[in-house]
């Protein structure tokens, strides 16, 4: 959620290259502000003394906050961009929070979920609060170990030892950036349930909440394990867990370059990553499988004979990716004929779900962060599952506690609005349930092969759906004032409908639903009035039986009340014309890979009116790319 930097430089470094620590924590929030961003701070050390500005709103606003009152030069330095838990979006909520007779800065992303009691202790002590943020207590928490346990004493480890110290006290999720005026060449950082990466450098060496934060510097990355303390300054990275012994992290390369997270002359990012799809689904495939057409999946390094004895797949995640997992169920029972349960992760410990050494647990995530993906991960880890993650971020959480993982290759995605990672993330699914189905003999190979050279049509098939999309464009711009949209959508049209609908709600503010053709008879049809506008993803007419029949009679039905019908259709439907006021023609492709050019049109028209709307569509309100609290 949070976004955090982290910098300590000396003066033979970067900082002589005129980049001091407030250019290098600057630059960060600038990549990470879409992980939330409804106030920004800093805090720098320069002589002795903590310096610090913080503003409710973008980050612009801190921006000219530090013209109107600039930071003295520095080489030790603290950022982040906030996304509210605990009290609203305030300046005096906005982080960093000081302590210590404002000499200690900190700075957090995650809940503490003990502040109410820490809290009490501490105002019993009489320290005096002025936000309603759970950081500054864990901020006056660190603050009075760091006075009044170790008397600032900072020759044995000062501020990492009281680090450790709060951590053994803090429950809940949480990352901790802190520096102290005493100790200026040092930033200090702990991790418990929360991101948190290490950048190394030369004479300099970063923190952020992941690598976006100093990917402008360097592409050498060290991942931190849970409940560890790191602290950097700027020739060394030293790491414990919080009870001060050892730790080793583990370094890997960063191999998305900064220019692929620019906007690439594009309006948006989203508008960007919308556009990166045909290379997102290439880059996913590619390397996968032999010239035979035979997958190659060695990466998941799970033994097959396990693989071979899984008798069910729950798939679990949440949002976006959650549809991306309802479409791979309709893949993966298909070929493999395991059957398949997709869960939103937050309900799936809740309700004490049979799972076991056989039980294969799926996880799709971009962000490799989402806590509520996280937990459940871990709890099927503890029932004995497999677990398997399907994950965007090199590093992240999620895969790093899973047994395997499976990278989509879809580069970094800045927009909250997620798109080329649902490509993505079907596209490594329905890898995953080939490479299953390979294993245990369900398919022949000369299918899986078919498979294969469908999926690798699928690029140049989006190129020609964005290519001729203009007038999916005009039509978004001519709906802006619509109260409501609707989605309907069959078998893997349906969770194209649902993420349709999404994608509406969250960036243009609009009422949206996405129902199942089947179920509109079951109540939804009441809502059909004259105008209302209803998109409808059209199966294949070559697919199987009845369905596109069965979907047609739904667009008469709704059509009979007056809807305004909006058909997503496979090039050569001429049948849908009749019953539509607007057919948008994908290309032809085997059904169950159409929701990987189904969608997009649906993408490009929530992208569109949004922005005719005048929203800010890569940083919708409320949202935050990757929700790292339950
Ligand atoms: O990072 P994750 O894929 O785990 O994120 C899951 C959802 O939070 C995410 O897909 C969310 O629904 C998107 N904002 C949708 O566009």
């Amino acid at each position: 959620m949070c976004g955090i930097v982290g910098y300590v430089g000396r003066t033979s470094g970067r900082a002589d290259a005129g980049h001091g620590a407030l250019d290098v924590v600057l630059e960060g929030l600038r990549r990470l502000e879409y992980r939330g961003y409804d106030s920004a701070g800093v805090a720098v050390v320069a002589d002795g003394e903590i310096f610090s500005r913080k503003k409710s709103g973008k980050l612009s606003n801190l921006l000219a906050e530090l013209e109107a009152r600039p930071l003295p030069a520095s080489l030790t330095g603290i950022g982040h961009t906030r996304w509210a838990t605990h009290g609203g979006p305030t300046d005096q909520n906005a982080h960093p929070h000081l302590s210590d007779g404002g000499k200690l800065a900190v700075i957090h992303n995650g809940i503490i979920e003990n502040f109410a009691e820490l809290k009490q202790e501490l105002l019993a002590k009489g320290v005096v609060f002025e936000s309603e943020t759970d950081t500054e207590v864990a901020a006056a928490l660190l603050g009075d170990i760091f006075r009044n346990k170790l008397n600032g004493d900072v020759s044995d480890g000062g501020l990492t030892t009281a680090m450790q110290l709060a951590c053994q006290r803090l429950e809940g999720a949480f990352t901790l950036l802190a520096v102290h005026a005493d100790q200026p060449d040092v930033v200090v950082a702990a991790r418990r349930n929360s991101p948190l990466v290490v950048g190394l450098g030369e004479g300099e060496n970063f923190l952020g909440s992941d690598v976006s934060g100093f990917i402008d510097y360097t592409r050498r990355a060290v991942e931190l394990g849970q409940d560890q303390i790191v602290t950097i300054t700027a020739d060394t990275v030293e790491i414990t867990d919080f009870y001060g012994a050892p730790a080793e992290g583990k370094e890997y390369h960063v191999d998305w370059d900064p220019a692929s997270a620019e906007k690439g002359g594009f309006a948006s990012f989203m508008e960007k990553e919308i556009h990166d799809q045909p290379d997102a689904v290439a880059q996913t495939l590619l390397g996968r499988s032999d010239l035979n057409g035979k997958l190659t999946l060695d990466e998941l390094r799970i033994d097959p004979a396990l693989l071979k004895k899984v008798d069910k797949i729950i798939v679990l995640a949440c949002g976006t990716a959650a549809y991306a997992g309802m479409v791979a169920k309709y893949a993966i029972e298909n070929w493999c004929r395991i059957p398949t349960e997709v869960e939103l992760a937050h309900e799936f410990r809740y309700r004490d779900p049979i799972v076991g050494p056989n039980t294969l647990v799926v996880s799709i995530s971009q962000s490799g962060e989402t806590m509520d993906t996280l937990m459940a991960v871990r709890y099927a880890r503890e029932q004995g599952a497999i677990t398997v993650s399907i994950c965007n971020t090199n590093g992240s959480t999620i895969p790093r506690e899973s047994d395997a993982v499976l990278y989509t290759h879809a580069g970094p995605e800045i927009a909250v609005a997620s798109t080329k990672a649902f490509l993505a993330q079907i596209t490594a699914a329905y890898l995953l349930g080939l490479y299953l189905a390979q294993l245990r003999g369900n398919i022949f190979s000369g299918q899986i092969k078919d498979v294969l050279a469908d999926l690798g049509k699928i690029p140049a098939k989006i190129q020609k759906i964005l290519d001729n999309a203009g007038e999916l464009r005009d039509l978004a711009r001519s709906m802006k004032d619509e109260k409501s949209v609707l989605f309907l959508g069959r078998h893997v049209g349906y969770p194209v409908a649902l993420e349709g609908a999404l994608k509406l709600k969250e960036i243009a503010y609009l009422h949206a639903e996405g129902f199942a053709a089947g179920e509109l008879k079951h109540g939804p049809i009441a809502l059909i009035e004259e105008g209302q506008p209803v998109f409808v993803v059209v199966p294949s007419p070559r697919g199987r039986d009845s369905l596109h029949s069965k979907v047609v009679s739904n667009i008469q039905e709704i059509r009979a009340r007056g809807a305004r019908t909006l058909v997503i259709a496979e090039e050569g439907d001429e049948a849908v014309r009749d019953y539509a006021e607007h057919v948008f023609y994908v290309p032809e492709t085997p059904v169950l890979l159409m929701p990987l050019l189904t969608t997009v049109p649906l993408q490009i028209f929530a992208c569109e009116l949004a922005a005719a709307k005048g929203f800010d569509v890569d940083q919708p309100r409320n949202l935050a790319k990757s929700v790292t609290v339950e």
